[in-house]
This record gives structure tokens, C-alpha cells and sequence, in this order.
């Protein structure tokens, strides 16, 4: 799954790949991994809340919605583990990601400036 994952993951941040190990250390240090077929999602629960740490669809399957149902799944999941909250970060220049996560239902919560080799992060959260 981690080795899937490492080559998933390096078509969605060619810039950024993760190793499979890199997934593995995330796996033990208690986050969750969904993977399907063409996307991946990576998230942690902290007491009653969730911060999604990372989400990736394969290029040439975008626009379908894989996305956007696996952030539904999620949050399914983690409404029914007691979860209130929903945060992650998203570069500034990253709109697609910031229409997904708007149309999924998640406002701006924060700025944190310069985050990302000198991209601003936007903060966003969704109560659930
Ligand atoms: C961001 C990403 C995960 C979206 O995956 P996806 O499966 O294509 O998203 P969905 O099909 O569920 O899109 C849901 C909505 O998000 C918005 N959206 C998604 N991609 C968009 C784009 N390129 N431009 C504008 N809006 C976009 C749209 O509103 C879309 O709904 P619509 O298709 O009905 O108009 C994907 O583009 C990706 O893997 N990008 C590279 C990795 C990345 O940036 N991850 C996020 C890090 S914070």
C-alpha cells in the first residue's frame, strides 16, 4: 500500500513526492490513510478534532468528484467517532483545492503567512 501510495502521491506533488516511507512514519504516528484507485486522502483526529494533512487525485481522473467523496467519507467517519471540527491548510495559490474544499462546505478560518517556501497557507475549517 505505501510503495501504491509513494507513486500516487508523486503524480499529484510532482514537485513534492513523498517516499513510501514517509506514508509508513505517518501511518505510525496514529494518521489515518484512505487510498482508492486514483486518490488518497491522509488525515489525523486530535480529541474532537481532525486536521486533513493531504489529498490527491490521479491528473488524468480529476473533475469527477473523487475528491470531493472522499472528504463525504471522512467526514462521515469521523462525525460518528465524536469529531466537531474539520481544519486543514491550503497554499494561497492553490485554487482547485481551495474551490474543493469550499464546495465541500469549508470556510476561511486564518492566514499564516509566508508557510510554504514563501506561499501564504490559508487556514480553513468546517464544523460538523
Ligand atoms: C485538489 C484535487 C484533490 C481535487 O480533486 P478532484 O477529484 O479533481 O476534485 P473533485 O472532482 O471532487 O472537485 C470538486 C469541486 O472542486 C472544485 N475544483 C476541483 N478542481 C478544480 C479546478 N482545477 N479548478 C477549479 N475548481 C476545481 C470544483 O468546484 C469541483 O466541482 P465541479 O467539478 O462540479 O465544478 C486535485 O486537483 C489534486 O489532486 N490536486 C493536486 C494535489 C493538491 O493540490 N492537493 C491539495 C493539497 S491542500
Amino acid at each position: 500500500m505505501f510503495i501504491e501510495l509513494a507513486n500516487l502521491h508523486k503524480k499529484c506533488f510532482p514537485n513534492k513526492p513523498w517516499s513510501a516511507d514517509d506514508f509508513r512514519d505517518l501511518k505510525n504516528s496514529g494518521c489515518e490513510i484512505i487510498m482508492s484507485e486514483n486518490g488518497f486522502i491522509v488525515y489525523r483526529i486530535v480529541v474532537d478534532e481532525a486536521e486533513i494533512i493531504t489529498i490527491g487525485v490521479n491528473p488524468e481522473m480529476r473533475r469527477n468528484g473523487i475528491a470531493s467523496a472522499m472528504i463525504g467519507i471522512i467526514e462521515k467517519t469521523l462525525k460518528n467517532q465524536g469529531v466537531k471540527k474539520i481544519f486543514l491548510e491550503v497554499a494561497s495559490n492553490n485554487i482547485a483545492a481551495q474551490k474543493l474544499y469550499e464546495n465541500s462546505g469549508f470556510v476561511r478560518a486564518g492566514l499564516r503567512p509566508k508557510y510554504y517556501d514563501g506561499v501564504d497557507a490559508i487556514l480553513m475549517s468546517k464544523d460538523i
